[in-house]
């Protein structure tokens, strides 16, 4: 069969990358979405069971640091589309580890920029490179104000200064070599697959084992959060219909402290496991602070909505209440994700025919 597009996708095993995998694959039955990943322990092809069998879905495990691979995918299924999702995600790990996150993040996109200006040398019609960024780029907020797609860069944590270090260079293969780029930059994401090292999984997890819900500081800490299918949506338009060259901001309009969110998912939790009301609320645990805590992050997501007309659709209690639920209804999920199994899958899935 012939596709329309062939979109090689990176980072697809993982949380905001999976629900993007689905989402192409059943919206658009005429592309092939070919996945590239190296099943970090972020990344679980448990996350894409169900799409899994489609036949315009290709799996392909390898790394963005991996030229030749990169050179091979591009050849093989004559890639004319690529959405960069794999990175490094977590700011805590990032301060551990910093350079996991400077391969990665920085010398993996410009491996994956290099393939792209290679394979599309003779012919850049038609051909799309999407690279999905972070807010976190623009540092931190006070009280007041919001993020615009002019807010000039201050990234404060090794993971942002690396993401920001790799939308300049995506920027600049726009301006030195003509590729035809793409950015955009998004607020907290939430809802299923998430890893449970991220604040919302984390509570959930550890409210539901009586577990003490260690809060940051003085949790007072404010995040713009977003539904993570509201993210892939605004994804699918913008890889249609963005402007070459441009960056679009993506976010909730959907601030909340941190303190404030984790009592509500404890009322919430409270509520689906029949505990007494205020039960929950007794674990949380003010703890050490993140290093360079950034304060605050707020979006600003009206050139979005002006220019491509998206806007949010799940706010926040729907979606807390929703993404409760689903780690409520996924306990085996999790169990897996928490104990290392689901790195097995692969193998049993792809390894030895099953
Ligand atoms: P994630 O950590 O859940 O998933 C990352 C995926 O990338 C995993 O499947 C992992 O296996 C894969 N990967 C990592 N290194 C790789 C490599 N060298 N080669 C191939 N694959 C590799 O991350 P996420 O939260 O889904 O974030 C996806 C992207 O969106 C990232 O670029 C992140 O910076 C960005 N982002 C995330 C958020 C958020 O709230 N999670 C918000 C804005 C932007
Ligand atoms: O803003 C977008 C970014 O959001 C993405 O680029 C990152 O990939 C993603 O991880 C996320 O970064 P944050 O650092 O904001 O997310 P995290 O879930 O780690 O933390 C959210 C807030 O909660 C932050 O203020 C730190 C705090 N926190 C986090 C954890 C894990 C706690 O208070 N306790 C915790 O145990």
């Amino acid at each position: 069969m012939s596709y329309t597009k062939n979109i090689l996708l990176t980072g697809g095993a993982g949380f905001i990358g999976s629900h993007v995998v689905r989402r192409f694959l059943t919206r658009y039955p005429d592309y092939r979405i070919v996945n590239l990943d190296n099943l970090t322990y972020a990344g679980n092809l448990e996350n894409l069971r169900d799409v899994e069998g489609l036949p315009n879905y290709v799996f392909q495990r390898g790394d963005i640091l991996d030229a030749a691979l990169l050179d091979d995918v591009f050849q093989s299924f004559q890639i004319d589309g690529v959405i960069h999702l794999a990175a490094e995600s977590h700011v805590d790990r990032s301060i551990e580890s910093p350079l996991d996150f400077i391969e990665t993040n920085i010398v993996g996109t410009v491996t994956l920029l290099n393939a792209a200006k290679k394979a599309w040398k003779d012919a850049l019609e038609g051909k799309r490179f999407y690279h999905i960024s972070t807010d976190e780029v623009y540092g931190s907020l006070g009280e007041t104000g919001f993020f615009t797609e002019e807010t000039p860069y201050d990234p404060r944590s090794p993971y942002s200064a690396s993401k920001a270090s790799s939308d300049h260079l995506v920027r600049a293969y726009f301006h030195t070599y003509h590729l035809p780029v793409v950015v955009s930059n998004c607020s907290n994401n939430y809802g299923p697959y998430q890893f449970p090292e991220k604040l919302i999984p984390l509570m959930i997890h550890n409210i539901r084992q009586e577990k003490p819900l260690p809060v940051y500081g003085d949790g007072k800490y404010t995040r713009d959060w977003l539904w993570v299918e509201d993210h892939a949506a605004a994804i699918d338009l913008i890889f249609h219909q963005g402007k070459t060259g441009e960056t679009y901001n993506i976010g909730g309009n959907n601030e909340w402290k941190n303190i404030d969110l984790v009592e509500r998912l404890c009322d919430i939790l409270d509520d689906l496991l029949h505990r007494p009301k205020g039960a929950s609320r007794q674990l949380i645990t003010f703890v050490k602070d993140r290093p360079g805590h950034d304060r605050r992050y707020a979006i600003d997501a009206s050139k979005l909505k002006q220019e491509l007309g998206w806007e949010p659709s799940v706010y926040a209690e729907e979606g807390l209440r929703l993404t409760a639920q689903w780690y409520l209804d996924n306990q085996e999920w999790l169990d897996h994700v928490t104990s290392g199994a689901y790195q097995q899958y692969y193998e049993r899935q792809y390894d030895h025919g099953g």
